[in-house]
């Protein structure tokens, strides 16, 4: 059944169809659809198109569909329907006939799809919030336990001071912490019902939108109809928050890559996470970190995708704006598949706290501390810089670690250098100094650790 047959005389080219037609993917939202269709039978009851009996009739009828929707069982691949909205309509008009044949009277389904696409969004930042925190969850977890752990911090990936590993993973959760605000923040904006607003310009039915709109969990109506049926300022911003969200997985990725590689040991991965290779025996390979880094490129390009489809779009529906479902969905699907799979990985990190220690050690990590000490002794820093960058270049040549050097060695650069320099060389007191608020020491990282702890309670 086609919902605007009346004007036409042929029907539609197998061609057209194809390009045309969106029940293959517009199916995702069909309990949304149907729920809309419960809220606008009661909003038209209310305005005297229906009798209480038919509101009543199709109502029943919805609810039965509604879980059918939600149990996955409505025969979409029997149906040659359009889209989802037409779907739903043509299966009320199999069961009740005329009655359903009322239903969309003042609605249009440029008011039908944005409101139901709103709720779908709407319910998946709920979901996407759940695995953030499930992300964070974990990534505290591996920070618990393995609280003093100390590792190279890194800047332009060569060793620049040493970090305890609990840093570094609160470092990904400040991140992710952004992500929910953002998907908070979008959930109260996107919060508005476009119902009422008919194809662009109202409807001329007394439909009360605050009710309707509350009856949906909206916080009230959209105020501008040409804006309601063409705003999908929502899907942007949810591409967005995916799309910077995969970001920082994808950064943590990179960095477990490394983590994990021969080169540096400093974790190994569980088997449940990682593969083999068809060639080589030997071969632990970490793809689920890849895909993790991998997928963003899909989900970025729905971002631009979007972007293009929107910007010449004149007010207000235009068929362009069918193309937003295909992108959105899958971003939504492969961040979820990728927060789930950092859970996963994360849980099953193993850490080599030796070799840790050791590659902190190494590469001259306690250079800035020498600099320090000298300051201390009232060397101005930028003299005291130069002098640590000498004994760096002759500890160096000699092949051994600023510590190494004999106190005579040492005292060749500054005679203010003493025995007690040795003491400020080691790995935990130099973290342990970065005592301040955001630093790497262990003070500030127990108390950040405690508060997420206490936060998740
Ligand atoms: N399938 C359409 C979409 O997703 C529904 C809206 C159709 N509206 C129209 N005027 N043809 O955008």
């Amino acid at each position: 059944m086609s919902l605007w047959g009346g004007r036409f005389q042929d029907g539609s080219s197998a061609m057209f169809r194809r390009v045309n037609d969106s029940l293959p993917f517009d199916r995702a939202l069909a309990s949304q659809d149907i729920r809309g269709s419960i809220a606008w039978s009661k909003a038209i009851y209310k305005a005297g198109v229906l009798t209480q009996d038919e509101q009543q009739q199709l109502e029943q009828a919805l609810q039965a569909l509604l879980v059918k929707a939600e149990a996955d069982t409505l025969d979409f691949d029997a149906s040659s329907e359009e889209d989802i909205h037409s779907f739903v309509e043509a299966t009320l008009i199999e069961q009740l006939g005329d009655i359903a044949r009322k239903l969309h009277t003042g609605r249009s389904r440029n008011d039908q799809v944005a409101t139901d696409f709103k709720l779908w969004t709407r319910e998946h930042i709920d979901l996407l919030v759940a695995d953030l925190e499930n992300v964070k969850a974990s990534l505290v977890g591996t920070a618990s336990n393995n609280k003093t752990v100390i590792l190279p911090g890194y800047t332009h990936l060569q060793r620049a001071q040493p970090v305890r590993y609990p840093h570094w993973c609160l470092a990904y959760v400040e991140m992710f912490k952004r992500d929910i605000s953002r998907l908070r923040d979008l959930r109260v904006r996107l919060n508005q019902s476009p119902l009422g607003c008919g194809a662009l310009a109202g409807t001329t039915y007394p439909i009360d939108r605050y009710e309707i709109a509350s009856e949906l969990g909206f916080d009230s109506p959209c105020l501008n109809s040409l804006d309601a049926v063409s705003d999908r300022d929502f899907v942007l911003e949810l591409l967005f928050a995916a799309s910077t969200s995969m970001m920082h997985m994808s950064r943590m990725a990179e960095d477990l890559i490394f983590f994990n590689s021969g080169e540096a040991g400093f974790i190994t991965l569980g088997d449940e996470v990682t593969s083999g290779s068809s060639l080589m025996p030997q071969k632990k390979n970490p793809d689920a970190l890849e895909l993790m880094r991998g997928k963003c490129g899909r989900v970025f390009g729905s971002l631009q995708g979007m972007l293009v489809t929107m910007k010449g779009l004149p007010l207000a529906y235009n068929k362009d704006m069918q193309e937003d479902k295909e992108g959105l969905l899958d971003a939504v699907t492969q961040w979820h598949i990728c927060l789930c799979i950092a859970c996963e990985v994360i849980d099953s990190i193993k850490l080599d706290s030796e070799r840790c220690a050791k590659a902190a050690r190494e590469g001259y990590a306690n250079a800035t501390e020498l600099a320090d000490y000298l300051v201390a002794k009232g060397i101005p820093f930028r003299t005291a810089h130069d002098i640590s960058g000498q004994v760096v270049l002759a500890a160096l040549e000699k092949k051994k670690a600023i510590e190494e050097l004999s106190i005579a060695e040492l005292q060749q650069f500054s005679d203010l250098i003493e025995d007690d320099v040795y003491a400020i060389l080691q790995l935990d007191y130099l973290v342990d100094k970065r005592s301040i608020l955001g630093g790497t020491g262990i003070d500030p990282v127990t108390k950040a650790l405690d508060a997420e702890i206490a936060q998740n309670k």
